[in-house]
This record gives C-alpha cells, structure tokens and sequence, in this order.
C-alpha cells in the first residue's frame, strides 16, 4: 500500500484556518477541556437562547446523548436569516441542471422568501413542530428548499432518495408516520426521466398516514393528483408571506431522521437533534474544507444521503457558502462533465466519492485534461475507501498536484466528518483518512472490546460523543443501544474495520459487519435478502458483497429456488427486475448463483464467511469448515462461481 507522505502545501497552510500549530492546539483544547471547547465552538450558529449546558453524555446504560440541551434556535436562522444583512445578495445556491444549458442561482435573499413561503404553507396544511415531513425529490433547488421550510415551522424531515422503490419510500414513511409528502413530477437524470410522482401514487396506497402531498413543478410532465390529497408546490406558496416566524427549538428537538442500512433487514430511521448536527455541520464544513467567504463549493451527492444534507445544506448555508447543487451525472453529456461545471462556475472546492474517480479515470486523462480546473483549491473523497491508484489519479490528473485530498470518514450516524485530513495541517497519505478531527476519540478494539496501541489493526470505536452524533433510532431507542452500544461496552462501534499506522494515521478498510458498500451507498445484505426470498420462487438466499473494480463492491447473490423451480437466465433477470422494483435500481444484484444448498452450521446458520470467500474467488483460503452441517455444498459452490 502507497505509505509516502504528500505534504502540506505552504501555500496552502499559510492561509489556512488551521495550521499543524494550531490542529496540535485545538486536539489538546478539546481533550483537555471538552466543555470550554465546545462552547467556544457554539458561537458558530445564530441562538435565540445561548446554551449553558454544553455536554450530558452516558454511553452506558439506556444510552443518552446530549448536547447544548438548554439552548433554543432554528436551524433554518442559522442558514439564512443571520445572513441577509451581510450577505443577502450572494448566490447561496448555484443550481446546474442534468442538461448542461440549464442553470439558475439562488441568492440567500431568494432562498428566505422561498422557504418561508413554503414554510406558511406547511402551516396552513396543519403541520407543526415534531410533525414528520417526507421528502421524496430530485436534485432541484426544491429540495434544499423543502428541507430549511421543514426546519422553519420544526417539522422533522425525512428525505428518501430518488432511486429508492415504491416500496422502499413507503416502508420509510409508514415507519415515522409523515403526515405531508413533498415530491416532484419527475426527476430528471442523465437525460433520462424518473416518475417520482407515479412511486409516490403507488408507495401511498399503503401509507394512511399521508393527509397531504405537495408537487414540485419539475419537466412538467402531465401527473394525476388526488383531489383534496394532493396541491401543486407553486399553488400553495404563491399566496403565502415571504417573511415566516422561525419556530423556537430546543437544541435537542429533532432536525431530521435519515433512514440508513444495518444488519437486520429493517431499514433504521437515524435521528439527529437540531443544535448541535448544526455545530458540528459548521465546524467540519469551515475545517476540512478550509472554506473561505466568497468561494464556490460543490459536493456532487444527492441530498437523498447524509452527505447531501450536511455538505449541501446545512454546513455550507450556516457557514454563509455559495453552494453547488447538480442535478445530473458524471457521464452525461459526456464524462468531461464535471469539469467543465467546474470551469463553468469557478469552484474552488469539489467533493465527491471513489466510484465516480474509479469510472472517470477508465476513460483517461484527456477528458479531464481539455478543462482547466484553475479555480480548484481542495479536493475532497467520501463514502468507502480510496484505493491509493484513484488517489493518485485524482490529485495528479484532477488536482495537477497543487490541490490537497481530504479523504473524510464517518457515516450517517456521525452527522459530519470525524476522521480526514485538515488541508493546511495534515500532510496525507494516498489512501489513509488520517487523523481524527480536534475533539473526535476514535479507537481500535479487539473482539473483546480491549483498546489496543501503536500501529495495529482492529475494529473501529469512538470513545466519546461528539456533538454531531445520532442520538436515537427513530420510535426504537432499545435498537439505537443494542446495535451502536452493546458490541463494545461504554463505546459506540462504527461497524468499521481500521488499521493504524505508526503515524497514527487510520486506513479504513471497510465493514465487518452485514452491510455492503456499493458505489458509496450502503446496503444491508439481508434487506436484499429478504426481497429475494419474497419472490414466490425462491426458498432461500444469502447475499454478500464481492470485490468490485469501479462499484468497490458489488452485489452477490446465492439463491436456492423452492422444489421444482427451474434455474434459467430468465429466472436470473426476472429476480435482478424484482429486487429493483423492491429496494431501487441501487440495489440491483451483480451477480445471482444458483444454489442448490448453504453452506450451515450444525445450529443452522449461514456461513457467509465462506461465501464471501467463495465471491470474491479466494477458495484456498476458507478456513475452518468442520463446524458445517454438510461440507459438500461448498465443493458445489466454488465448482459453479459466477464469474
Ligand atoms: C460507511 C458509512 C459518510 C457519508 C456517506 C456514507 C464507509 C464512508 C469513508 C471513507 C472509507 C468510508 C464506511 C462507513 N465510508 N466514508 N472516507 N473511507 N470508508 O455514509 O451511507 O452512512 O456509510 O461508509 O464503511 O461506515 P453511510
């Protein structure tokens, strides 16, 4: 693996909100006084009442998790309002369409009288504070919109993203109960169009919940709408105020909840709280991306994910950005796309994940090479790890070497970054998140939960709370316990695997539990396995991921049919159709192996050690098998690999 430091460019440090000096002395502040740092840190967002509790944490226990809990704001003050008379007329939002000859940009003024409207008009459908709003939408100004009105009148938001099923929105929305779906007509992607109102039609048949649903005018499409049930967005705003009173939340109301996959084939609702996702939003999006007033900053994920809502939203509006929101993909018109939207805007800092470098680098360096990039300044990678060649490709061919990589790891749960470089401190490695943020206490554990030194290898952990951290799983806090809390006592466990340098610098290396990384979007491989096995002809499957070259991982499926089934390859496509008609076209299977058995233990449990072994075509090293009830389904299986 590349070991070789790439060092802090002068250029870069000398200016940087964070100098190595100064990320020594914050680390040192924050662990030697967590509340005095933390406090100081909540000057970052507009309080209606300043907080005088900063931190009430038990790991233990029931688990609870508080911060600034006393504290009183509205997130959508912080985006906006504390804005307008410094920087009212700035773009806050540059939008850039799927067709390359679309854009529009939105001023922080605009952006207010947008939100309120549509904050008013929430109202006058009756939602209010801790009422749960789903969002279902593309990637339009709408949706960013849709998200600060639900902040507005304290309405929790619950976004599912775009490529997610009918059924897949509508098991979320009947998990939180919404009362209000905001939609689109259609999406637009790549050219091609995406029916979000016709999923929403068919996910609320089954969703009672639901009084109302607002429809974003988007291709203006021609779409049913429900008498009664269902208005146009521009209906309802277009009679409301464009002032709106910000509701009062306590720092630790609920912002939003985010469905995520876990183990289990349920998807889980991941709660974050108002005060201090907004502080922490703030101070990852200032640091690591050493953000400057007045630069143009783009993240390319969809605000249907994390990322979407923290480097999109909520961390670039609070910080006063003019943030880049693209509706398209990597590859459309063509794949000099995203640099020439960087050309096109003069964006200083790009964001973006592994799997689009990994696609882009197949068609090589001219590409990239006919754009000038000039305007970049910092590059940034999330979602899996970074294998050291897309490093190197990224920061030689995109970067031309002048721009530092920050490799940011966290997930859902942790709200914002915790562990990546800061540009103008951390000398990187290709391939290495590399240290923890000030105030941020990863670890790695053993199986037994004991903390282990120096450079080693082990299951990752933090040792304490950070102020952007989950604080629930919606409606099921004994889960958020068992599944974050109960592994590793007293620590919350990421589900990640890492390995340390003798720098200290952390090398993700991936999950090491049920959840596989496709593409940057997570998946449970039981909630791919319970789709499968609702097909009336499969008895049985077991799903894991396999090594992928551009997707990092890809999905495979062993799948034994009921008695009498025949296996054909129309029986192969018709599964990959229904596992995407069942989850989205996300989860679309990379591979399904006939199965006639599982390899079981005596006690009946699937090894998936061994298939993930089998997968990934590593059979000489399977390990212990004596345990198998019976040993010769393995033979079967390595012998009928899909290769
Ligand atoms: C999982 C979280 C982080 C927001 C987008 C994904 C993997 C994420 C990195 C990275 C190595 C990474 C981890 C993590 N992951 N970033 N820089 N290097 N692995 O959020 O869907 O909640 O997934 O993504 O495995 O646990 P998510």
């Amino acid at each position: 693996m590349a070991d070789d430091l790439i060092a802090v460019k002068t250029e870069i440090a000398a200016k940087a909100h964070v100098n190595t000096d100064r990320h020594r002395a914050m680390t040192e502040a924050a662990a030697k006084d967590p509340e005095g740092f933390w406090r100081e840190q909540s000057g970052r967002v507009a309080w209606m009442k300043a907080p005088t509790k900063i931190k009430s944490v038990d790991f233990t226990g029931d688990v609870s998790i508080r911060w600034y809990e006393d504290g009183v704001l509205n997130a959508s003050v912080s985006c906006l309002d504390r804005h307008l008379d410094t920087r009212g007329d700035q773009v806050a939002i540059i939008w850039e369409g799927d067709d390359p000859n679309s854009d529009v940009k939105v001023t922080y003024r605009d952006l207010h009288a947008r939100v309120c409207r549509l904050a008013n008009g929430l109202r006058e459908l009756g939602v209010k504070k801790g009422d749960r709003v789903c969002i279902y939408l593309p990637m339009i100004v709408e949706a960013a919109v849709a998200m600060l009105a639900c902040a507005r009148v304290g309405a929790i938001h619950s976004i599912v993203f775009g490529g997610f099923s009918a059924d897949s929105l509508a098991s979320r929305i009947q998990d939180s109960e919404c009362s209000v779906l905001i939609t689109a007509d259609e999406g637009r992607r790549g050219g091609r169009k995406v029916p979000l109102k016709t999923n929403a039609d068919d996910a609320l048949a089954t969703c009672p919940s639901i009084r109302h649903v607002i429809v974003a005018k988007n291709t203006g499409g021609s779409v049913p709408m429900q008498a009664g049930r269902d208005v146009m967005w521009d209906d309802l705003c277009a009679k409301q105020p464009a002032t709106c009173e910000p509701e009062p939340m306590g720092a630790e109301d609920p912002l939003f909840i985010l469905y995520t996959s876990g183990s289990t084939g349920k998807p889980k609702g991941v709660l974050h709280t108002t005060g201090g996702y907004m502080v922490w939003a703030s101070y990852t999006h200032e640091l690591v991306f050493d953000y400057r007033p007045g630069e143009i900053y783009w993240c390319t994920a969809d605000v249907g994910w994390v990322t979407g809502h923290t480097y999109i939203v909520y961390g670039p509006l609070a910080n006063g950005a003019t943030t880049l929101m693209f509706e398209g993909v990597p590859n459309y018109p063509s794949v000099s796309r995203f640099w020439e939207v960087v050309d096109k805007h003069q964006v200083n800092i790009f964001y973006t994940a592994p799997t689009a470098i990994r696609s882009l680098m197949r068609d090589g360096e001219a590409p990239v090479k006919k754009t000038s990039r000039a305007s970049l300044r910092i590059l940034g990678s999330v979602g899996e790890p970074i294998n050291p060649e897309a490093w190197l490709w990224y920061y030689r061919v995109v970067g031309d070497e002048r721009c530092p990589i920050v490799d940011t790891w966290w997930q859902t749960e942790t709200g914002g970054i915790l562990i990546s470089p800061l540009p103008g401190a951390v000398a990187q490695k290709p391939g290495s998140a590399t240290l923890p943020l000030p105030g941020v206490f990863p670890a790695l554990v053993d199986g037994e939960g004991k903390v282990l030194d120096g450079a080693t290898e082990g299951n990752l952990v933090l040792l304490d709370s950070w102020p952007g951290q989950m604080r629930t799983i919606y409606g099921d806090h004994a889960r958020f316990g068992q599944t974050y809390f109960s592994t590793f006592k007293g620590m919350y466990f990421t589900g990640d695997g890492a390995r340390r340098d003798k720098d200290g610098y952390y090398w993700i290396t991936g999950r090491v539990d049920d959840v596989i990384n496709v593409s940057g979007h997570r998946m449970g491989t039981a909630e791919i396995e319970s789709a499968l096995v609702a097909h009336p002809k499969v008895a049985e499957a077991a799903v894991v991921g396999m090594p992928h070259d551009l997707k990092g991982q890809g999905i495979y499926c062993y799948v034994t049919l009921k008695s009498g089934e025949e296996p054909t390859d129309a029986l192969r496509k018709e599964l990959v159709a229904w596992v995407r008609k069942e989850i989205g076209p996300i989860a679309s299977p990379d591979a399904i192996q006939w199965a006639p058995g599982l390899p079981k233990t005596r006690s009946g449990k699937i090894m998936r050690r061994i298939l993930r072994k089998i997968a990934a075509n590593e059979t000489d090293g399977l390990g212990d098998t004596s345990t198998l009830a019976d040993p010769g389904v393995v033979q079967e299986l390595i012998e009928n690999r899909v290769r």
